[in-house]
C-alpha cells in the first residue's frame, strides 16, 4: 500500500460500566440520573481532551461483552444502529447508538491476524447488536461519535482452555493490530474497555446514585488493583503482562477477556508511565481510566532502567 506509515498515538484502559453513561446524563441514554461515579467521569473527561486533541482518525475498542467462542471478529459493515440495552443494568442503560467503522482498517487487522494463524471473522450481519461494553468505552472517549471505530470481540480461549492461552492469543491479536495500523496510514487510539478487580455487590440501592453506597466490595482487590496500577504508573507493562494471569484468579478480574493484554501488545509494551486519570469502584468492582501517550516516552521511568 502507498499510505504514509500509521501509528499508535494513544491506548487508554477505558471501562466499561454503564453506571457511568447513566451518570452523565447524555441524551442517547434512555434512564436519568441525578449525578454519580464522578471520579471516573471526570478522569474520562481530561483523558478525552488529551487524546481528542491529537486527533485521531479511529478508535479501536476491544469488548469483554462481544464474546465470541471461535476466533477474534470485526465489525464488517461501514455503519451500525439501534437500541443497545444491558442486560444486567436495563435499569441505567438503554442507550441509542450510530456509529461508523472504519471497515478497511478491521479488515486488514483481519487479514494479519489469519496470516500470523489467528481465526478471524467479519461480522457483516446488519441487525448485529452492538455490546455495550464496546458502546461505553467509545461514548466516554467520543460522545460526540463522529470518529469511525473499530470492533473487536473477545474470543472465550480464556474461559475454555487456560488464562495463559487466552493471553497469548491476545498478544498475537496485538501485534497484527500494530502491523495493520502501520499498513493502513491511520492515526490510531486503542481501548481497552476492561474492568479491574471484579467482585460486586449483588444488591442495588434504591437510588443506584446512592454514593453513600458505593466503596470497594474487599480489601484483597484493591490491594490487587494498587499493585496493578502501580506498574502501569512506574512504566514496568512486561512485568504487568506477566501477573495478569493471577491477577484474573485472584481477583476475578475482567482482564481476563483480553482488551488489557490486546492493548499493550498492540503498544509493544510500554516501558513509559501510563497516566492515571482517575480510580474508582461501581458496585464494588475496581475502575480505573489510564492512558499511555507513546510522545511522552522521553525522559520516562523506563522498565529498563528500573529492571533490578
Ligand atoms: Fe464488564
Amino acid at each position: 500500500m502507498m499510505n504514509p506509515q500509521g501509528q499508535i498515538v494513544g491506548g487508554l484502559l477505558a471501562p466499561h460500566p454503564p453506571h457511568i453513561v447513566y451518570g452523565e446524563n447524555h441524551w442517547r441514554n434512555e434512564p436519568k440520573s441525578e449525578c454519580g461515579w464522578e471520579v471516573l467521569r471526570w478522569g474520562y473527561e481530561r483523558a478525552r481532551k488529551h487524546f481528542l486533541a491529537k486527533k485521531p482518525d479511529v478508535l479501536l475498542v476491544h469488548s469483554p461483552h462481544w464474546q465470541t467462542v471461535i476466533g477474534h471478529h470485526f465489525l464488517g459493515l461501514p455503519e451500525f444502529h439501534g437500541l443497545s440495552v444491558d442486560p444486567i443494568f436495563p435499569n441505567l442503560f438503554r442507550f441509542q447508538y450510530d456509529l461508523k467503522v472504519d471497515v478497511e482498517l478491521a479488515e486488514l487487522i483481519a487479514e494479519e491476524g489469519r496470516q500470523d494463524g489467528l481465526n478471524t471473522k467479519m461480522m457483516r450481519n446488519p441487525n448485529f447488536r452492538v455490546d455495550y461494553g464496546t458502546i461505553v468505552s467509545c461514548h466516554m472517549i467520543n460522545p460526540e461519535w463522529d470518529i469511525p471505530i473499530v470492533g473487536i470481540s473477545s474470543n472465550n480461549s480464556p474461559y475454555y482452555f487456560s488464562n495463559e492461552m487466552g493471553q497469548a492469543q491476545m498478544i498475537k491479536l496485538g501485534q497484527a493490530t500494530r502491523r495493520a495500523i502501520e499498513k493502513s496510514g491511520r492515526r490510531a487510539i486503542l481501548l481497552a474497555s476492561n474492568t479491574l478487580s471484579h467482585r460486586h455487590f449483588t444488591t442495588e440501592p434504591d437510588i443506584p446514585e446512592d454514593m453513600s453506597r458505593e466503596h470497594v466490595y474487599e480489601h484483597s482487590g484493591y490491594l490487587w488493583d494498587m499493585q496493578v496500577l502501580d506498574l502501569m504508573r512506574t512504566g514496568r507493562t512486561k512485568e504487568l503482562i506477566a501477573i495478569l494471569p493471577e491477577f484474573m484468579d485472584h481477583a476475578v478480574s475482567e482482564v481476563k477477556a483480553g482488551s488489557l493484554a490486546w492493548m499493550l501488545s498492540a503498544l509493544n509494551f510500554p516501558d513509559y508511565p501510563g497516566e492515571v486519570y482517575g480510580y474508582w469502584t461501581v458496585i464494588g468492582t475496581g475502575n480505573a481510566v489510564v492512558g499511555w501517550d507513546p510522545v511522552l516516552r522521553e525522559g520516562a521511568v523506563s522498565q529498563v532502567a528500573t529492571a533490578n
